[in-house]
């Protein structure tokens, strides 16, 4: 199968990537691309990807001897691919992964458009090219395959439904949002008026993997973990009714490339929640401190708990605190203060996800995972098979968080500064961690 994929570079895809290596005997690969910030050509990042895919060298080499990479630019006309490149693209591929997307909380709406929804309609362009082509010379029909979110839903009252062909978001929580529903509207429109052969998966929160708790990219859920462990969490809000639908990577990532590869569903959305199995937030609170209570690796660190308050409250407080900052930082221009406004934006941002109701439906979803995957239901939040095939109670918990103890939240985290700030108290207090992340 003859494959171009975008999102190479980021959390999901590469597992997908992987899996595909494995389930497709014959696997060719166009990997769309772009330059990074720090100035590293396609080249040098796709090589990075594949080094660290968890594949044996054989089969790394064999994926690097069947791939080419593709620059593009989403502002450009074609995404800025070379024209001989695109009338390749034409002719040769036979299905789409489009899972690149910009999944900050906190873009201008102008900014993360682009990304969103503009790269989507140019994929959709390309494809609509490739249909064509393929009809013309009597080819097997194309697929496209998008991944969603579950959160494109915005603010729901009710558990969110899987109302396919139909879609009525609620107001967004966030441009991410926002992006991802219009472009879910503009994808499913193709879908009703032209019948095209496209997929929409829509997972909900994406974890570290069931397999090892491994994750690519530490946040949301991960942040609010690392703020926990580092004092910085002085409040939160925890109810009985306010669950967190997460799902492992490697799940994500198998039932997405069963799809792809069995090339038996060719129409429709499948949702990758945990749906009734989600994690209630009380429940992570309270493993989250327990797990880092006893396995803190810093000698003499002490965790302080945070303490609980009513939703509406944290939201007080994160506000006051944010014009409090805001205050110190014009009179000051002490780059510290700046920093933490952003740092609690973010945290705004989060708080729909973390604190908000969202209850996801999965029922049909399920059942078209189990009759066109090898895949079962999610393994929820706290219960994981391990190498023996046998169910661990909560071991998905102390695997993502070891992981994070392993890191250091994958490099946010310097257990030796905090070291040796545990024990000199003294001193002008520090972040122990060097850098936001997305
Ligand atoms: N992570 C989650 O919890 C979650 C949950 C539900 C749905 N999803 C969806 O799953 C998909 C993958 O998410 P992820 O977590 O893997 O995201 P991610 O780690 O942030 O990776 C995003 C990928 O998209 C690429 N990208 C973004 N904007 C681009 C642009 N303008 N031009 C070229 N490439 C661009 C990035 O390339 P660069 O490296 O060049 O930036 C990167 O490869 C997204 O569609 C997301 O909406 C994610």
């Amino acid at each position: 199968m003859i494959y171009f994929v975008t999102g190479i570079t980021g959390t999901v895809v590469p597992l997908i990537v992987e899996d595909l290596m494995k389930k497709d005997t014959d696997p060719v690969f166009y990997f769309a691309l772009r330059k990074d910030t720090k100035g590293n050509g396609i080249q040098a990042r796709f090589d990075s990807v594949v080094k660290s895919l968890d594949l044996d060298q054989s089969t790394k080499r064999k994926l690097v001897k069947n791939s080419k990479i593709v620059e593009i630019n989403v502002e450009k006309d074609n995404l800025g691919i070379a024209p001989e490149m695109y009338s390749e693209l034409i002719k040769n591929t036979e299905k789409i992964l489009h899972g690149a997307a910009d999944v900050r909380f906190d873009q201008p709406y102008d900014k993360i458009r682009i990304s969103n929804v503009v790269f989507s309609e140019k994929i959709y362009s390309l494809f609509d090219e490739i249909k064509k082509f393929r009809k013309t010379h009597g080819k097997k029909e194309a697929t496209l395959y998008y991944i969603s979110t579950g959160y494109a839903y915005g603010k729901y009252k009710k558990p969110i439904p899987e109302d396919f062909p139909e879609f009525h978001p609620g107001k967004p929580d966030n441009t991410y949002a926002q992006t991802k529903a219009e472009a879910k509207i503009f994808i499913l429109d193709k879908i009703n008026r032209l019948n095209d052969r496209i997929v929409l998966f829509e997972p909900t929160i994406i974890g570290g993997a069931a397999k090892n708790g491994k994750t690519r990219t530490y946040n949301l859920h991960y942040v609010v973990f690392m703020l926990a462990y580092l004092g910085k969490l002085p409040f939160f809000t925890v109810n009985d009714v306010i669950t967190e639908d997460i799902v492992p990577v490697d799940w994500v990532a198998a039932v997405i490339s069963d799809i792809m590869a069995k090339d038996e569903y060719h129409q429709g959305v499948l949702r990758l929640a945990s749906g009734p199995e989600a994690v209630p937030i009380r429940f992570m609170y309270e493993a989250g401190y327990d797990y880092y209570f006893k396995n803190d690796p810093v000698p003499g660190h002490k965790i302080t708990k945070a303490r609980i308050v009513p939703k509406w409250f944290l939201l007080f407080l994160l506000q006051f605190q944010k014009s409090v900052n805001r205050t110190l930082y014009f009179f000051t221009r002490n780059k510290r203060f700046r920093k933490l406004v952003k740092g609690i934006s973010l945290m705004e941002s989060y708080l729909p996800y973390i604190a908000g109701y969202k209850v996801f439906e999965n029922e049909k979803s399920t059942k078209l995972i189990e009759k066109y995957t090898d895949c079962g239901t999610a393994p929820s939040l706290h219960d994981i098979y391990n190498e023996k095939g046998e169910l661990v109670k909560k071991g998905y918990y102390n695997k993502i968080m070891k992981d994070t103890l392993e890191t250091g939240w994958g490099g946010l985290v310097d257990f030796e500064r905090l070291e040796k700030k545990t024990a000199a108290p003294c001193k002008a207090p520090q972040a122990a961690y060097s850098a936001s992340r997305k």
